[in-house]
């Protein structure tokens, strides 16, 4: 019998759920592991802003960009409740299985930006892949200079990753928060994410600075604006896009912008790449 010679990466591999955590409205965190010790070990060398491929027996595969850090001892998804593979995997609980591909994609090179300041901006559920990659900055903070999160909601309640959010507050970090509407006992800032540039005792540095963008389009144009207003380039812009995967290994084209594929080209692109191949995010 013939042995295969390399892995088939369009098997996903076993994997069951530890605990769930409620986040915000139709949005929670699932706690995972794989079935097999060795399946973990390879899936940890992610890295932020890579991607994976979930399995729900009898249901479907889908796309989820991966919340936490290699720095961090678990694994987990942060998922909203959009679609029939979402809902389903809302109403899975602890000791469900499901199966996993990955990780995917080409992920922030964060030993490019060591030495540089980090400027992160995350609006909604757009947090989730920004998490990993402030984790990530906190855990080699002496590898960077300055480290700036900027991060804003629609209400107090739809602020996501609250115990990470306080911790960011009191570490090597200047952690800003706003949401757009106030609510009975909020005392933060309220406006959008533009708004908290602007605060007294902010200041976001030009030179060596890398910003990390990702949130709803509306608020990526006025943060885009914003950061290109007070000299940032597009080549030191970076974010995540968002296409529909099948594949994932840039087989399919499904993900196909112009000549990349989001898979494997992506889905971190700096705002320049985005430019060139004619997208808007
Ligand atoms: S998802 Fe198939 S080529 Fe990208």
């Amino acid at each position: 019998m013939i042995q295969p010679t390399t892995e088939n990466v369009y098997i996903p591999k076993k994997a069951v759920i530890d605990r769930i955590v409620d986040e915000i409205t139709d949005v929670k965190t699932f706690y995972w592991h794989f079935k097999d010790p060795k399946d973990q070990a390879d899936f940890k060398k992610f890295k932020p802003g890579m991607f994976a491929q979930l399995t729900l027996f009898g249901v479907g595969e889908f796309v989820l960009s991966l919340p936490p850090s290699p720095f961090e001892k678990e694994t987990f998804f942060t998922c909203r409740q959009v679609g029939v593979c979402s809902r389903a995997l809302h109403k899975m609980k602890p000791g469900d299985e499901f199966a996993v591909r990955g990780p995917f994609g080409n992920g922030f090179p964060m030993e490019e930006y060591y030495g540089r300041n980090l400027v992160i901006v995350a609006g909604g559920i757009g947090l989730i892949p920004l998490r990993s990659v402030i984790i990530s900055a906190l855990a080699e903070r002496e590898k960077y200079k300055s480290l700036q999160i900027f991060y804003g909601a629609k209400s107090p309640t739809e602020l996501m990753y609250v115990k990470d959010l306080k911790e960011w507050e009191k570490a090597a970090a200047e952690c800003y928060l706003t949401v757009d509407r106030g609510a009975e006992g909020y005392k933060g800032n309220v406006g959008n994410v533009g708004s908290l540039f602007k605060l007294p005792g902010v200041k976001i540095p030009v030179e060596n600075t890398t910003a990390f963008v990702c949130g709803p389009p509306i608020m990526f144009r006025f943060v885009l604006k914003d950061l290109m207003g007070l000299g940032l380039q597009p080549k030191n812009i970076v974010s995540t896009m968002e296409r529909y995967m099948k594949c994932a290994v840039g087989k399919c084209g499904h993900c196909c912008i112009g000549s990349a594929y989001v898979c494997v080209d992506g889905p971190v692109f700096t705002y320049d790449q985005v430019l060139r191949l004619g997208e808007g995010i």
